[in-house]
Order: C-alpha cells, then sequence, then structure tokens
C-alpha cells in the first residue's frame, strides 16, 4: 500500500473508515496523482490498488478534475469513469480537500450512479406516455360519443329498410367504418387506462388456456406454442376480456417477428417484489405479484426500437399491417390494474414480455351460468339523463320505438326536478356518469332515499372508476359505444334484476 504521505501513515482506523464507504474514494496529491485509493474503487474500475498508485486521477475520470485544486470543494459533478477494460458508467464526482502540513491533498469520492440514471430514464418514459394517454383519452371519450350516435342511428335506419333497399348497402358500409373506428377509440382508451373495466378475481392460468385456443388460429402452425403455467400463481384482479386481449396483442407481435417459424411459449409464475427485486420498478408497490411473460424466438429487436414500444402508432410495420397500438393498449391495461410491463429484447435472440399484476387475496369466483335473453321491450317508464344531445336523442328514439316512455333531461339538476315533480315514480334511471354540474351518480344519491328505483349507467370513461367516484363495481353499466340491441337487452335485464 503506498502510504507515503505522512497523514496517511499507520493510522489504520482512517484506512478502515475508506474501506467502509459504498462510493469509491481516491485520494490524490495537487497535481491529480492518486496517492491512496479504497477497496471500492478497485471493486468499481478493476484495477488493482498498486497499479493505481501513481497514476493520474483521469486514467479513472477521463474528463474529469484535472486542475484539482486542493483547496476548492465540490460535490455532485455528473463525470464518465473509465474502467480498467475500456467501459464506461456514469458517476458523480465530488471533491474535498485534506490539509495538512504536508502537501495538500484531495479526496475525491466517486459514485456509481448508472442505477440512477436508469431510474430517471424509466421516469422519464413513464411521464412521456402519461401525456400521450391523457391526450388520446381525451380525443377517444368525445368520439366515442359520437361513435354511439352514428351506430345507433345507422342501426335504426338499417331496421327500417329491406335488403334490397338501395341504401342498405350504403349503411352498412356507414356502420362498419363506425365499428372500426371504435376498435381504434377502445384501444386508445385502453392506452390512457380509460377504458371501463369490469375487474374481478381471476386465475390467471384459467385465462391462458382458454386464449390458447384462440391463438392456436391467430399465429398458424408454423410457430409452436409452449405453455409452462405454475399452479402457485397467485389470482389477480382483472377484466378477463382485456387480459385474452393483451394475450393476442402479444402472440401477434410474435407471430410478425417469427416469419419463418418459431416458437412461442407462454409462462406463469409467482413473485414476490420488493426494492430489490431485479425487476422493481419506481411506483411499484411490494408484495406479491402474478407474472405472465411471453417469449419468443423471433427477430428481436435493436434498443432503438425498444425505446419507443409502448408508445401509440409507433410501428415498424409495413403501413396498413400495423397500426402500432397493440402494446400501447397492452401497457394501458396492465397499468391501469396497477402492474407493470418490463421487455427484454436484443436483435437475433427473441424477446420476452414479462407483466406484473398484484396479487389478491380474493377467491375466484364459479363460472356464472348465462342468463337467458329477455325480451328487449318494456312499457315502463325512463329517466334518460344525457348531456351529449346526440347521443341521448338516440336513447331516446331507441327506447320509445321498443315502447318505453322516456322523458328526458340534459343535465342532473334536470333530472332532479323532472323526479321530483312527477307524481308517479319512474321505474329505471338512465344516465351518464359525468356530467356538467352534478355528476349522474350524485344525483342518483339524491333521489334513492325519496324513491328507490333501478338505476343503469351510461359511460365510456374509467377515470371516475379507478378514482372511486365511478358507479360501484356492482352497479348496472352500459359501456360506450354500445349498439341499440345491447341498451335494449342491459335495460331489460336491469328492469328484470337480471343484470
Ligand atoms: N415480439 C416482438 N419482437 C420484435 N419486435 C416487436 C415485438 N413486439 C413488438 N415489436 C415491435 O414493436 C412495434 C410496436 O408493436 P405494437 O404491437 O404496438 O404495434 P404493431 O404490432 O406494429 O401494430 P398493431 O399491433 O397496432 O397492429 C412493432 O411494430 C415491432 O417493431
Ligand atoms: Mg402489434
Amino acid at each position: 500500500m503506498p502510504d507515503g504521505h505522512p497523514l496517511l501513515r499507520g493510522e489504520r482506523l482512517f484506512r478502515e473508515l475508506l474501506d467502509a464507504s459504498p462510493d469509491a474514494m481516491v485520494i490524490t496529491d495537487r497535481s491529480g496523482r492518486i496517492e491512496v485509493v479504497n477497496r471500492q474503487a478497485v471493486t468499481m474500475f478493476g484495477y488493482t490498488a498498486e497499479e493505481l498508485a501513481g497514476s493520474p486521477v483521469e486514467e479513472l475520470v477521463p474528463e474529469g478534475p484535472t486542475a484539482v485544486q486542493p483547496t476548492a470543494e465540490e460535490s455532485g459533478r455528473e463525470l464518465e469513469a473509465r474502467r480498467k477494460d475500456g467501459t464506461t458508467f456514469p458517476c458523480e464526482v465530488s471533491l474535498s480537500p485534506l490539509v495538512s502540513d504536508d502537501a495538500p491533498l484531495v479526496i475525491a469520492t466517486i459514485r456509481d450512479i448508472t442505477k440512477r440514471h436508469q431510474l430517471e430514464e424509466q421516469f422519464q418514459q413513464a411521464q412521456k406516455l402519461e401525456a400521450i394517454g391523457r391526450l388520446a383519452g381525451g380525443i377517444a371519450h368525445d368520439f366515442n360519443n359520437r361513435l354511439t350516435a352514428i351506430l345507433g342511428y345507422a342501426d335504426m335506419a338499417l331496421a327500417q329498410l329491406n335488403p334490397s333497399h338501395p341504401l342498405w348497402r350504403d349503411l352498412q358500409e356507414i356502420k362498419t367504418a363506425a365499428h372500426r373506428s371504435s376498435t381504434l377509440t377502445r384501444q386508445l382508451l385502453a392506452f390512457s387506462r380509460r377504458q371501463v373495466l369490469r375487474v374481478e378475481a381471476v386465475s390467471l392460468n384459467d385465462v391462458v388456456r382458454q386464449t390458447d385456443r384462440l391463438l392456436e388460429r391467430v399465429i398458424g402452425e408454423q410457430i409452436t406454442r409452449e405453455l409452462k403455467l405454475d399452479e402457485a400463481v397467485p389470482a389477480i384482479k382483472a377484466d378477463t376480456g382485456q387480459l385474452e386481449q393483451i394475450l393476442t396483442n402479444l402472440a401477434v407481435n410474435a407471430k410478425d417477428a417469427m416469419p419463418d417459424g418459431g416458437c412461442l411459449t407462454i409462462e406463469t409464475h409467482a413473485a414476490d417484489m420488493t426494492r430489490h427485486h431485479p425487476d422493481a420498478r419506481p411506483g411499484m408497490a411490494d408484495g406479491p405479484y402474478a407474472v405472465l411473460s411471453v417469449t419468443d424466438s423471433g427477430h428481436g429487436m435493436t434498443r432503438t426500437v425498444r425505446d419507443k414500444i409502448f408508445e401509440p402508432f409507433y410501428t415498424t410495420k409495413a403501413p396498413g399491417e400495423g397500426t402500432g397500438l397493440g402494446l400501447a393498449s397492452v401497457y394501458g391495461i396492465v397499468k391501469q390494474l396497477k402492474g407493470h410491463v418490463g421487455v427484454s429484447s436484443e436483435p437475433g435472440r427473441g424477446s420476452t414480455f414479462r407483466l406484473y399484476f398484484p396479487a389478491t387475496d380474493e377467491a375466484v369466483p364459479a363460472v356464472r351460468p348465462s342468463v337467458p335473453e329477455a325480451a328487449a321491450v318494456g312499457r315502463e317508464r325512463v329517466l334518460l339523463v344525457e348531456d351529449e344531445s346526440g347521443l341521448r336523442s338516440l336513447v331516446f328514439t331507441i327506447l320509445t320505438r321498443h315502447g318505453y316512455r322516456v322523458i328526458e333531461a340534459d343535465t342532473a339538476e334536470a333530472g332532479l326536478q323532472l323526479a321530483r315533480r312527477s307524481d308517479q315514480p319512474f321505474d329505471l334511471i338512465l344516465t351518464d356518469v359525468v356530467l356538467p354540474g352534478l355528476s349522474g351518480i350524485e344525483m342518483v344519491k339524491t333521489l334513492q332515499p325519496l324513491r328507490a328505483t333501478n338505476v343503469l349507467y351510461m359511460t365510456g370513461y374509467s377515470d371516475l372508476v379507478i378514482e372511486g367516484r365511478g358507479p360501484a363495481e356492482s352497479d348496472p353499466l352500459i359501456v360506450k359505444p354500445f349498439s341499440a340491441q345491447e341498451l335494449l337487452r342491459t335495460v331489460r335485464n336491469v328492469l328484470d334484476g337480471a343484470a
């Protein structure tokens, strides 16, 4: 050990203090020549202490503090450090003078900040996706209301025409286009975590097994599928339809990455997350998780691609072959369920997507028997509250044409007045959730104690569901955009107590 300087000579305590530091510590003379290094410096840089003694500190931090001012204090300068093998890593250098009677020395503390940089990057990525999500969600929400009206009117017009009518085909085209657009808004809403989810305790394994049958058709025979399901995987709170959607999106991507065939592996397992778990991410709560991983042996991706894959409309596929919404919606759905998505992939070496879902203690309910379809007409009195006029008049028309007696209001306040003034109770309150002024839920809360009645909420927005300002999980709900048939069926079910 080159303990040449008198201050360092024979001072065991000093040595031990140095070695106890989690940071690399390098003591130099005023010209930047290394006198002493601690154990962590040896580990961090890969040199022996002997190799370092006498070398310029620039060996370790090339752009470093060349003209080291022995009296200057400096803390937390971000620089690049270089190991013996030539690899580099980001570091934070702090300098402090060590005053002595002999020649002055400088202590440089070098902290490896690779992990911090990674976390910052992840955080920025998440923030960016958050911002795009808000924008996309806002557009998709308004668009959904209009699509519901387009679909509904097209349906009603079709119901009055004979298929031989010259307008029949045009109307069918309008319907098809509107349907396609509603798929798009659904994906955007999923990405922005505003999709209405009907979450319940589900078994990830059950969903994988069910979806696997579908996947066979989706991915074809050139690709072999392998399921490795861990029976110890905990139940999760999720929407089964959404989980199927996630699996399908990932499988289709895998298929596209393996044009000449290959292997698709779907695995589940249990994981206990703590801050120290290698896959832990900022904001991820500690605790038990169910992990779903989907691995393909396809062409993989470069880092540049990997950094962008969750952005909506990011695609590397030819025009018409991909919209770039598959992974964006996977990301949104998983986040909405308070989960996490990780990906590892390298060019030529396949890809693995790992999805973490928080476990639940709730028991998975037994499969419900399907309710026989009720006749969709009725004579009941319905109070309809919806602010978007196109949608309101559509719902009004559908219901009145099927026998219901409907009174409309465009705000919750107007709805309350109508309900109070009416001498006959309504059989059903059919209301939007988000309204200007009072919300549909507040209106119902005010009315219910006066006159208990059936309620059906219409919504295309799930922020409220998440923030707990929305309908309770057990409240009947119809999700926009809906078709005339869906509306009639749901209204009938609610009135008959079957929903
Ligand atoms: N398993 C995979 N292997 C290699 N690259 C992938 C894989 N999954 C996704 N990618 C890359 O990520 C991009 C985005 O995927 P995403 O599913 O969001 O959109 P898409 O598949 O291009 O279009 P869409 O799913 O909307 O039809 C893809 O274009 C592809 O470059
Ligand atoms: Mg895709």
